[in-house]
């Protein structure tokens, strides 16, 4: 069995593969982590069959989807997971066919209501279900202390004591294990009477995970994160360093027009030399009367140069082929000393 694990922060990710036929699996790929698991994949030559989530991701942005799309995979969840990019949803038992690897899912509710393990050969990737050292929290949406006794010492502790130990996270980087070191080491499941197993998991007082709400929204809609939507928009416009801008103002070049897009109120105390002003919220619906020639070089800017990002990427659509984005923002121009023009 070929096994690869890809880090990203404290989450690990699995590219497994069959060594005679060269068919593959990604399981739980991180959105940072793309070009990662599709380089992996040409290396070891595997056509990647089925992307899978061990569940729905509080912490982190899945990139199931996308790693479907690019590879011609199936996405696989457990079929309670709401995400409507599921190609192919799998029941408790139910196993699928990697080359001649056989993957099998354990429906492992505890950590959320659709984890879901998956075993094969010796191999256990348990999602948040169980951790090295650990398990998932229980405190997020749709997760169940008492659910998760069950789903550790009622199924996944019940297999094999070799099979090892692959999880969803590993914080500290510390070496794979097997199950049974875990039962005979991790200090959850030292707790095995059901009622001091579910105390011990209500008094865990864990930090909420960074971008808890907006993980979970982009993971169950299968839609973007707003770091995706400002890559897409950048990807689409070119910049212009404050260096250039404040030669070409330097020197009156009169062949752009440099746009304010903040609010009015922001532009009024101090805006870059020249500047004109319509802010992000009106630009569609005052575009034409602002700007009736779409030949003219607009560049646009903000406060941080994020929003300036994505109005250059609308001014493009709508058909301004020559619209551009300040490199930087208001911010950084002022904290870098260059000219500001008030009122
Ligand atoms: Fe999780």
């Amino acid at each position: 069995m070929i096994l690869e694990e890809v880090a990203a922060g404290g989450c690990r990710s699995y590219v497994i593969g069959c060594e005679e036929t060269s068919v593959g699996a990604v399981i739980d790929p991180e959105v940072s982590r793309i070009d990662r698991y599709r380089g992996l994949a040409s290396q070891l030559g595997l056509a990647i069959r089925y992307s899978i989530d061990t569940h729905t991701h509080a912490d982190h942005f899945s990139a199931a989807h996308e790693i479907a799309e690019a590879l011609g995979a199936q996405v696989v969840m457990n079929r309670l997971s709401v995400t409507p990019r599921i190609d192919l949803h799998v029941d408790d038992g139910d196993t699928l066919l990697v080359g001649n690897l056989r993957l099998t899912a354990m429906h492992t509710p505890g950590h959320t209501r659709d984890s879901t393990c998956f075993h094969t050969d010796g191999h256990v990737f348990t999602g948040d279900t169980l951790l090295i050292g650990g398990t998932g929290r229980t405190d997020l949406p749709t997760g169940d202390p008492d659910m998760l006794y069950d789903s550790l010492f009622g199924k996944l502790l019940k297999l094999d004591g070799e099979t090892r130990v692959h999880p969803g996270h590993n914080y500290k980087g510390v070496p794979a294990t097997t199950l049974a070191e875990e039962i005979a080491g991790n200090p959850r499941l030292q707790k095995r009477e059901r009622a001091e197993f579910v105390a011990m998991m209500r008094a865990l007082d864990i930090q909420a995970p960074t971008h808890l709400t907006e993980a979970l929204r982009v993971n169950m809609s299968g839609r973007k994160a707003v770091s995706q939507l400002l890559a897409e928009a950048a990807s689409v416009v070119p910049f212009m360093s404050m260096a250039e801008l404040s030669r070409r103002l330097a020197a009156r070049a009169n062949d752009f027009v440099v746009l304010d897009v903040r609010e009015r109120d922001a532009y009024d105390a101090g805006h870059l030399p020249g500047a004109r002003w319509l802010a992000r919220g009106q630009l569609e619906l005052r575009v034409n009367e602002v700007f009736p020639d779409p030949t003219v070089r607009i560049l646009c800017y903000c406060e941080f140069g994020k929003v300036s990002t994505l109005a250059a990427a609308t001014l493009r659509e709508l058909g301004f082929m020559r619209a551009c984005a300040l490199d930087g923002g208001m911010k950084a121009w002022r904290e870098a000393g260059y000219e500001v023009e008030q009122g």
